[in-house]
């Protein structure tokens, strides 16, 4: 099948490698050309585990290719999926100038039929903005050609988004037409072995699919950072309670990890447009409102957390930070709680010395060169004279440490753990002040 993707970020990305990996010839189309020139050659703007040997090996067999050129990429495929980015605006909702214009090329270059797919997520409703504005722009030429446009969300987990594509739990399609259900079935046909899995629905249904399976993510994260919050209060341990309340299949152990709070590009942007969406047809959605207001403030737990440690006087203080991505195997920091924390400590006068394994050239890119903020090679090297160390992100290689020696390393021997990553009992055995999420006395009384 012949297939055109306007957009190569993330999920434009992942999208055209994983069709071409199966054997679709896929063309994916870019308005930066800097970009577009780097994938020609084989380098890969993010980084995603196993995309760019993927990218490497189907450009290798000529079923991946890129450009710069809408006429070109409009003439190209049948299927024309739009994965351009819907960043907020500034009240909350998703921006939707960049799907709108790619859905206006399609419109000024297609000259036979075309389903144009929805891949971004996109406000309910957008299906109909989509298929205005190609049958305006058709207009405008005095063409009246024949074209469908469906929704199909992606649910891709950055450090996963190979594994979610090939094998993920469904493949939403929101579309009425025959036709199109005909064209999506041979297009996913690889991935299809449990018939199931590949639903058909109503666009809107679809749509708004996507944005209910974020939010009820999100939700399970902000109730159980609220129920670590109390936990610290009352003297329980929620790491106790986690697997108490996990063992029940109603609720399940997946997604109630207590931490700083989620971060990405998805949970945060999704949840408030949803509730902007929400606003726009009069309802209060109060509990998505909630999800973010109790995120907000658990991003600022980590700080909070400090400046209790330290009496409110950070200033001067040197602080070790473990984890600058929103989760591991991401160089992703994108409302990262890490940026919440570093943040305040710039603003109460200490400074910051990170490490992470894969996001330090983001995280120069995000705040430049700077006197309070060192990135150094290595975890070691970040709590060389460091006052405390402060974990945001639990990579695999901070999962380990040798208490004893952090102790001799730190001014003051204070650990905070955004991610629970230790038992506060070793941990305080080896003489360490350790401040989890939720790990009762642990946090409710600092010194
Ligand atoms: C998410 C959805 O999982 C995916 O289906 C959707 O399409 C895009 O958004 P992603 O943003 O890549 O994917 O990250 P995910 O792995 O889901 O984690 C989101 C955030 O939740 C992270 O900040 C993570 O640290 C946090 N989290 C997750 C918790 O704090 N506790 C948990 O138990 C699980």
């Amino acid at each position: 099948m012949k297939i055109t993707i306007f957009g190569t970020g993330y999920v434009g990305l992942v999208t055209g490698a994983c069709l071409a990996d199966v054997g679709h010839d896929v063309l994916c189309m870019d308005i930066d050309a800097g970009k577009i020139a780097r994938l020609e050659a084989g380098e890969i703007p993010i980084f995603e585990p196993g995309l760019e040997s993927m990218v490497q090996a189907n450009v290798a067999a000529g079923r991946l290719a890129f450009t710069t050129d809408p006429a070109k990429a409009v003439a190209f495929g049948t299927l024309q999926f739009i994965a351009v980015g819907t960043p907020p605006d500034e009240d909350g909702s998703a921006d939707l100038k960049y799907v709108l214009t790619v859905a206006e090329t399609i419109g000024r270059h297609m000259d036979d039929y075309k389903v144009i797919v929805d891949k971004s997520t996109v406000p309910v409703g957008t299906a109909d903005r989509v298929r205005d504005m190609v049958t305006k722009t058709l207009q405008a030429r005095g063409e009246a050609l024949d074209f469908d446009v469906c929704s199909n969300p992606e649910f891709l987990k950055e450090g996963a988004a190979i594994e979610d594509f090939t094998h993920g739990a469904r493949i939403i399609v929101g579309t009425e037409s025959e036709r199109v259900q005909g064209l999506m079935r041979e297009c996913y046909a690889p991935y299809i072995r449990r018939q199931e899995k590949l639903m058909f629905m109503e666009v809107r249904a679809a749509e708004l699919t996507k944005y209910a399976a974020n939010a009820m993510l999100a939700t399970k994260i902000s109730f159980m950072s609220e129920i670590a919050n109390l936990a610290e209060r009352l003297g329980a341990d929620v790491e106790q309670v986690r697997r108490g309340i996990g063992s029940d299949p109603r609720i399940g152990y997946q997604f109630i990890y207590p931490g700083c709070g989620y971060g990405g590009s998805c949970f945060p942007k999704d949840v408030q447009a949803l509730a902007r969406t929400a606003a726009d047809v009069d309802y209060r959605a109060e509990l998505l409102t909630a999800v973010e207001s109790v995120n907000q403030r658990q991003k600022q737990t980590l700080f909070a957390k400090l400046a209790q440690a330290f009496d409110g006087d950070l200033a001067g203080k040197t602080i070790a930070l473990w984890g600058l991505a929103f989760k591991p195997n991401t160089d992703d920091m994108r409302d990262a709680p890490s940026r919440t924390l570093m943040e305040a400590l710039w603003g109460a006068g200490a400074r910051v010395q990170a490490y992470d394994p894969e996001a330090m050239k983001e995280c120069r890119r995000l705040y430049g060169e700077r006197d309070d903020l060192v990135l150094v090679g290595d975890r070691i090297q970040a709590v060389k004279g460091a006052d405390a160390l402060v974990i945001c992100t639990e990579w695999k290689e901070f999962r380990t440490l040798d208490f004893a020696w952090l102790k001799q390393q730190l001014a003051m021997p204070v650990v905070v753990d955004g991610r629970n990553l230790f038992e506060p009992e070793i941990v305080k055995n080896a003489g360490l002040l350790y401040y989890a999420v939720g790990r009762g006395e642990s946090l409710s009384q600092p010194r």
